[in-house]
């Protein structure tokens, strides 16, 4: 942090996209368990921790915002998928929160979750072409500009805009 600030004392935006997935199966008992603690630690302990540790800086500045990156999969958990499915559901909680807490400063909180992206997450390495579910890397990179310009604090991509859409008509039908 101190190399960062020293470095780039104009720094206005912190984006938190570094992410791992892994597949973890219970049926193993505590086989995978140390993978589990890995996405922990890199998808929702090091956005909180860095977070944290920016602000100071962060509120400093006339204007200024932290880009959570979550998924599609924070919505709809794919199954083989848990732990990390469980990380992005947490980064979403976690970034209602931290809106609203810093609702009165000069740091907007934005989460953008993206749907499948042509990227090696998970080891292999899904492509655009492959499906109209896949969206690439720089459309998603354009989202999250679009995010900011606009002032859109919550942005679903792609099929992720239709998990979580669904997921709003449940929310109000069970809840009416
Ligand atoms: N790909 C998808 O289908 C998809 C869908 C929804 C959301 N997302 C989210 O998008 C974000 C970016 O993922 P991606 O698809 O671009 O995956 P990726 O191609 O595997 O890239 C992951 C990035 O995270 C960095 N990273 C991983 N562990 C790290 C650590 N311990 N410390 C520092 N950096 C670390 C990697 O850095 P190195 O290259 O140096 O290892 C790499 O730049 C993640 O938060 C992911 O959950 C991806």
């Amino acid at each position: 942090m101190d190399w960062v600030l020293s470095e780039f004392r104009q720094l206005n935006v912190l984006v938190n996209n570094a992410g791992i997935q892994r597949q973890v199966n219970f049926l193993k008992g505590s086989r995978d368990l140390g993978e589990a603690d890995e996405e922990v630690d890199t998808n929702l302990i090091a956005p909180i921790h860095l977070s944290a540790q920016l602000l100071p800086h962060l509120r400093r500045k006339k204007e200024a915002a932290i880009v959570n990156i979550s998924s599609g999969l924070a919505y709809t958990p794919l199954a083989v998928v848990p732990v990390y499915c469980a990380t992005k559901a947490a980064v979403h909680s976690w970034s209602l929160s931290l809106r609203h807490q810093l609702r009165n400063t000069s740091v907007r909180v934005f989460e953008v979750a993206p749907p499948m992206v042509a990227t090696e997450l998970a080891g292999r390495r899904n492509r655009a072409e492959d499906g109209e579910y896949v969206m690439s890397a720089e459309a998603v990179a354009v989202g999250v500009v679009e995010a900011l310009e606009r002032n859109q604090h919550e942005v679903a991509l792609g099929a992720a805009a239709n998990l979580l859409a669904q997921r709003e008509a449940l929310f109000s039908a069970i809840n009416q």
